[in-house]
């Protein structure tokens, strides 16, 4: 039998994950991410049902995608999202199931989640300090991300990542207490650096906080941080251990350290459009294609088209940022 011919672009990547988000809601309202208050959400009817994201999966798996990860928004408030974990995880050919969320909801779902069958876990958490973490989420609610942490440990989760966006002026105090508190709890810790796809537009070049900065932060308190070895080069985080042996802390620098040359992840929006890029500016509607009666060689056709499309880095051929017409809780991180 011949080898499927996997899904590559231009550039020759090879692309073997998907993110699919499930909802553009969220609880809380991170200012890297959404405006503060009154967000226009999709229409229910223009979100994909799970039988619609599952068709999908169904198609693109065959051709080589093996790691999926849900997100939002936020997806623990997507109705019964379990569901939509455990028919995910039957799918022959799926063997990394993970999940991006904010945590505030996961006291509940952290159990249903496992029993669904979800395999890993990515929680953001920016800030160890309600005041901080209010000033970013704009919204109380740090006391249930701790919870919901717990829960996840208690459940069994083990390799939970925390995710930690670093805001100029605002992170900078919470380096040392949040690598502090994942070391304790054996928690992963990565660094991101704020991309330009906040809703509000306020994302400045020479207001990022670099992971360098944030890595210089921590080698004052904590001695030399050692790189270690990197197994999977289409992950963008470079992951270093600390001098005492304890535990691991990681950066993903997209705005300093672009690391869009090993880039394998194609996103498939809320409501169904494909994107093979943060910063792309064309989608690939195949909720359209779901909804009126294609077959799954059109499907796998529209994913190759979008490929054959995806520029070198974000969203150009010249690795310059241009701001797409979406921001973060729209696209799926
Ligand atoms: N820049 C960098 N990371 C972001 N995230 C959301 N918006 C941005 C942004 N503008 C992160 C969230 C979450 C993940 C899905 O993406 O903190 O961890
Ligand atoms: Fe919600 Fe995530 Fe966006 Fe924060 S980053 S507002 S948690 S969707």
């Amino acid at each position: 039998m011949s080898e499927p011919v996997p899904l590559t672009d231009r550039f020759g990547r090879v692309h073997r994950n998907l993110r699919v988000s499930v909802t553009d809601r969220c609880n809380i309202r991170c200012s890297y991410c959404m405006p503060a208050d009154v967000v226009q959400f999709k229409p229910r009817q223009e979100i994909l049902r799970f039988e619609e994201i599952e068709r999908f999966v169904r198609a693109v798996v065959p051709w080589g995608i093996h790691r999926i990860r849900i997100t939002g928004g936020e997806p623990l408030v997507r109705r019964d999202v379990a569901t939509l974990v455990r028919r995910l995880a039957r799918v022959p050919g799926v063997d990394d199931l993970a999940m991006t969320t904010n945590g505030m909801l996961l006291d509940h779902y952290a159990a249903p989640l496992r029993r669904a069958g979800l395999q890993r876990l990515n929680i953001s958490l920016d800030a160890i300090r309600a005041e901080t973490f209010q000033r970013i989420a704009r919204r109380t609610g740090l006391d249930r991300v701790m919870a919901g942490i717990d829960a996840a440990r208690q459940v069994g989760f083990d390799k939970i990542r925390l995710n930690a966006v670093s805001l100029i002026g605002t992170t900078e105090e919470e380096v040392i207490p949040l690598a502090e508190f994942a070391r304790s709890r054996d928690l992963e810790l990565r660094f991101i650096e704020f991309m330009p796809l906040d809703a509000e537009g306020r994302w400045q070049p020479d207001g990022v906080l670099s992971g360098a900065a944030v890595r210089g932060l921590l080698e004052a308190h904590f001695g030399p941080l050692a790189p270690l070895p990197r197994d999977d080069p289409s992950q963008p985080a470079v992951d270093f251990a600390y001098a005492d042996g304890t535990g691991r802390v990681g950066f993903i620098n997209p705005v300093t350290e672009p690391f869009c040359g090993d880039c394998n992840r194609l996103r498939l929006s809320a409501e169904g459009q494909l994107r093979s890029c943060l910063f792309s500016t064309e989608n690939w509607d195949v909720r359209a294609l779901l909804r009126g009666g294609a077959s799954d060689a059109a499907i796998t056709d529209l994913t190759r088209a979008c490929l054959m499309a995806k520029k070198a880095g974000r969203g150009t051929d010249d690795f310059e940022f241009v701001r797409p017409p979406h921001a973060m809780y729209q696209l799926g991180g």
